[in-house]
């Protein structure tokens, strides 16, 4: 058990953490907090609301906390977004309390820094301070938060930075302990977190960056022990049980027949999501994914009972997903759980059965979700070390 009461929370991850995966994570580990990806605002984007399973969160139908992203270029856009975001809270029946909009202010991608966006806005701090006082003064105190990097060039840049955000009248800020050029390479830096705790006092700073397991997680929080909160990425994509594990203290074990249908449960989120997003709105307000089936298959099964589609099969689309879930986890199973075979399957009954037959083969009904750093090269964008291999997000990027 970790010894201070620090809140975890899934990260954004563009592509990743849509609303789908958000009702997965919650079902696997609970966290403390989620937060959605990234919506890019444009001048005409979104018109009159923002996409309706964007953030289905915010009219409520459950319990979970969740930070809306909002990726912009300057002031008015954001508060157009912001403003709609708000207002839909304001109508819901059951508003979301202290709920504020985070400021992308990270995202490295070249498309992104090339429209001025994402970490393209730490490149000039002084006109992200001016940013910021508009958008605050407009929207109010404690209603916009930011999640930033270390620095656009380098960590040198922090300093400048953390200088800007002082005194604004921020919900929190959020740190990925890695610059720009770093993108997902190397190693976070846990005491940059640690200094923006200490040079912006009185706004809560979340920590970003590299935690995998309780070693990881409890290496974090003694490097910056006046972080408030940590979010976890891909450290939660390789054990979607970290959240519990966090929570415990102790590694988490997991039936097959439980990962089997947790894996179901995942492609038919994702299918609904983007084939029949009514039924998924009505599923979430009807309280279905209320609660958390953890570990426990029968509580999973009731849940693919309920959301798939009797004599119909989740589509290429749903099973990309899936693999791409599979592709992160499977670096904390076992070696004879890893082959590719899994991720070669076109379907989903192919794909469940591919992974069944691997356990069987292990003779082994339930693994624990380890960490193994030696797979870090395969997650982080680099490549093999010392080999000229391809970089792999597990099929992001
Ligand atoms: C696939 C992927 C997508 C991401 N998308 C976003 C995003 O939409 N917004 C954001 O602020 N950060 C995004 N990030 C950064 C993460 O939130 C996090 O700060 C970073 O991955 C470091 O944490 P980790 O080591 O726990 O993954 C993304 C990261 C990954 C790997």
């Amino acid at each position: 058990m970790l010894t201070h009461p620090v809140q975890f929370g899934l990260a954004p991850m563009e592509g990743v953490t849509d609303f789908p995966a958000r009702i997965w994570f919650n079902q696997t580990g609970q966290p403390d907090f989620l937060w959605t990806p990234f919506l890019r605002i444009t001048d005409t984007f979104p018109g009159r609301a923002i996409p309706q399973l964007y953030y289905p969160e915010i009219r409520g139908g459950g319990s979970v906390r969740v930070i809306p992203q909002v990726m912009a270029t300057n002031a008015v856009d954001f508060v157009r977004a912001a403003e709609l975001i708000f207002n839909e809270n304001e109508a819901s029946a059951s508003k979301v309390n202290r709920l504020w909009v985070d400021l992308n202010c990270g995202c490295p991608s070249p498309v992104v820094v090339g429209g001025r966006a994402g970490s393209a806005l730490l490149q000039h701090p002084d006109a992200m301070g001016a940013l910021l006082d508009e958008v605050v003064t407009r929207l109010g105190s404690g209603r916009v938060s930011v999640k930033i990097r270390t620095g656009f060039f380098s960590a040198d840049e922090f300093p400048g930075i953390l200088r800007t955000l002082l005194g604004q009248k921020l919900a929190q800020v959020a740190v990925h302990g890695r610059t720009r050029p770093d993108r997902y390479l190397g190693r976070a830096r846990h005491d940059l977190i640690q200094v923006a705790a200490e040079t912006l006092a009185g706004i809560p700073v979340v920590g970003s960056g590299d935690i995998c397991d309780m070693v990881t997680a409890s290496g974090a929080m003694v490097a910056a022990t006046g972080a408030s909160s940590w979010i976890i990425g891909r450290g939660a994509l390789r054990n979607p049980w970290i959240f519990r594990e966090l929570r415990t203290g102790n590694s988490v074990t997991i039936p097959v027949q439980a990962i089997t249908a947790a894996v179901q449960t995942f492609a038919w989120l994702h299918e609904l999501y983007w084939n029949d997003g009514s039924r998924l709105l009505r599923l979430w307000s009807d309280g279905v994914f209320e609660g958390c089936a953890g570990t426990d298959p029968d509580q999973w099964h009731r849940l693919v009972e309920r959301i798939s589609v009797r004599g119909a099969v989740p589509g290429r689309r749903a099973c990309a997903r899936t693999k791409m879930i599979w592709n992160y986890f499977r670096s904390s199973l076992p070696q004879g759980m890893r082959d590719g075979q899994v991720l070669r399957a076109t379907n989903l009954e192919d794909l469940v059965g591919a992974i069944e037959g691997l356990a069987r083969d292990l003779q082994q009904t339930e693994f624990k979700a380890i960490y193994d750093p030696s797979w870090d090269w395969v997650y982080n964008g680099g490549g093999r070390p010392g080999a000229n291999a391809v970089p792999n997000l597990g099929g992001l990027t």
